[in-house]
């Protein structure tokens, strides 16, 4: 299996991010924390709190995962209120309403600073028979809607096997989580993997991956720290947000209060988290019939993440890159996309394409390239097609020297 080869070459370790992982989808027992067999050696535990051991989901590589504490501040978060958010549910399905008419009413910006140590839950995962660690390490950033286990899902559904790979986390108040701060988090992240700080490995290389609202911080840090990454893989991005910051995306996924919605998982969160209320709403907004199967579906929804408040008010910090910003970078989107390419990627010229021009315009066009997955919505990586967009990134990656 590619997978595998990949391992051989060296290539990688990955990170998935998350904020608060006492709140993360249950983690079967026999994955994560189950123990390692006897003589593979792992990562060091160096650097993690509640470290535990134990293979990936998708069974191919493994893993040393716990909460990493990142210092992180910011100048630049939006100023939100408590007020702000909706007390009950019909309140929140007006304001989601009354929001999106147009003309938009996002709050006016005014900022606030935000500092503070976070802890992110995260899992390091690298080749289940590597002697030596990886040098390089590609840091996964989940969207919303999900947590780190986007990119470990299942067996076949698995972006850390393809890549292996590490992880990120929430934190308890849902008005600060914003991009602002999240590329802050990220940013210090970076410096850790570098610096020898997590795990006691230095690591040479950082490939950042996102997607969806993770993409959105990988090109955030483009644009602030034009020299910090390797490499940048975007999926579930483009340039045309329409479709994305209006009435269909957000009413598609049908919001509503996490506590009320799932009280077992969300009973203890505050009312400024949200869910998507069913799994139609997890499929119209990230998945494309007949790619994918409904099993799959279902345990998406059972295992949802959350929206906090603050990531729908979030301040745009992204734009294009400056022209010091020289990695290599790919965009990768379900074809049938529905908030960046309103159900057609294609339409009305390839729109993962299109961010060459748009936000990397200086980039030498040998480092930019582009891929829209065959019957997937934007959520791919949950799709039949999941492996062959995996593969297509390795590709890439190695096509770049990386
Ligand atoms: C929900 O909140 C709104 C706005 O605060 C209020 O007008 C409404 O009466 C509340 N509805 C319920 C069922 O409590
Ligand atoms: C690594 O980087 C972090 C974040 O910048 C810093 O706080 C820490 O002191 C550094 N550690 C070492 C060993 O250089
Ligand atoms: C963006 O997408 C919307 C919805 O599909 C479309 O109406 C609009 O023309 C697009 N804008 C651009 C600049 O392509
Ligand atoms: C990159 O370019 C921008 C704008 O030209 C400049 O402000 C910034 O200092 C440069 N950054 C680095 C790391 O060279
Ligand atoms: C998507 O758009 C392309 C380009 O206009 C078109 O050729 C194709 O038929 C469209 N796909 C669907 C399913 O409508």
């Amino acid at each position: 299996m590619f997978l595998l080869n990949l391992a051989l070459l060296g290539v990688a370790a990955a990170i998935p991010l998350s904020t608060n992982a006492s709140r993360e989808s249950p983690i079967p027992v026999e994955y994560y924390g189950a123990g390692l067999p006897a003589g593979i050696k792992s990562f060091s535990a160096a650097g993690w709190k509640d470290a535990t051991y134990g293979p990936s989901r998708g069974g191919q590589s493994k893993c040393v995962s716990g909460i990493l504490e990142v210092q992180a501040g910011t100048t630049h978060n939006a100023k939100l209120s408590p007020d702000m958010i909706p007390q009950n549910q019909t309140a929140l399905t007006g304001m989601i309403v009354s929001t999106f008419t147009p003309p938009m009413k996002m709050p006016t910006p005014e900022f606030t600073t935000v500092q503070s140590i976070f802890k992110i839950g995260a899992s390091l995962c690298g080749p289940a028979d590597a002697s030596s660690p990886p040098a390089t390490v590609e840091l996964l950033t989940h969207g919303t809607g999900f947590d780190r286990f986007y990119w470990d899902f299942a067996a076949g559904y698995s972006y850390v096997d393809a890549a292996v790979a590490a992880g990120h986390s929430r934190p308890p108040r849902p008005l600060i989580v914003q991009t602002p701060i999240q590329l802050e988090i990220a940013h210090s992240l970076i410096s850790l993997l570098r610096n020898g700080s997590i795990s006691s490995t230095k690591f040479s290389k950082v490939i950042a991956v996102g997607h969806s609202f993770g993409s959105g911080i990988v090109q955030a840090l483009n644009v602030h720290y034009p020299t910090l990454v390797d490499a940048s893989i975007l999926t579930g991005f483009g340039i045309n947000s329409t479709a994305a910051t209006t009435l269909g995306f957000d009413l598609g996924g049908n919001p509503t209060i996490a506590s009320l919605a799932d009280s077992q998982r969300f009973g203890d969160l505050p009312l400024g988290y949200m869910v998507p209320a069913s799994a139609q709403g997890n499929q119209i907004q990230f998945f494309s019939l007949p790619g994918f199967d409904p099993s799959i579906l279902t345990q998406v929804n059972a295992q949802k993440g959350t929206q906090a408040f603050g990531e729908l008010f979030s301040p745009m910090i992204g734009g294009p890159v400056p022209n010091n910003y020289t990695s290599p970078v790919a965009v990768i989107n379900g074809q049938q996309d529905f908030p960046y390419c309103m159900g057609n990627c294609s339409f009305p010229t390839d729109q993962a394409a299109a961010v060459k021009g748009v936000l990397y315009q200086g980039l030498d066009q040998g480092k930019f390239d582009s891929h829209l997955v065959p019957n997937a919505g934007h959520g791919w990586n949950l799709h039949y097609a999941a492996e062959s967009g995996y593969e297509w990134i390795q590709k890439f990656l190695r096509d770049q020297g990386l």
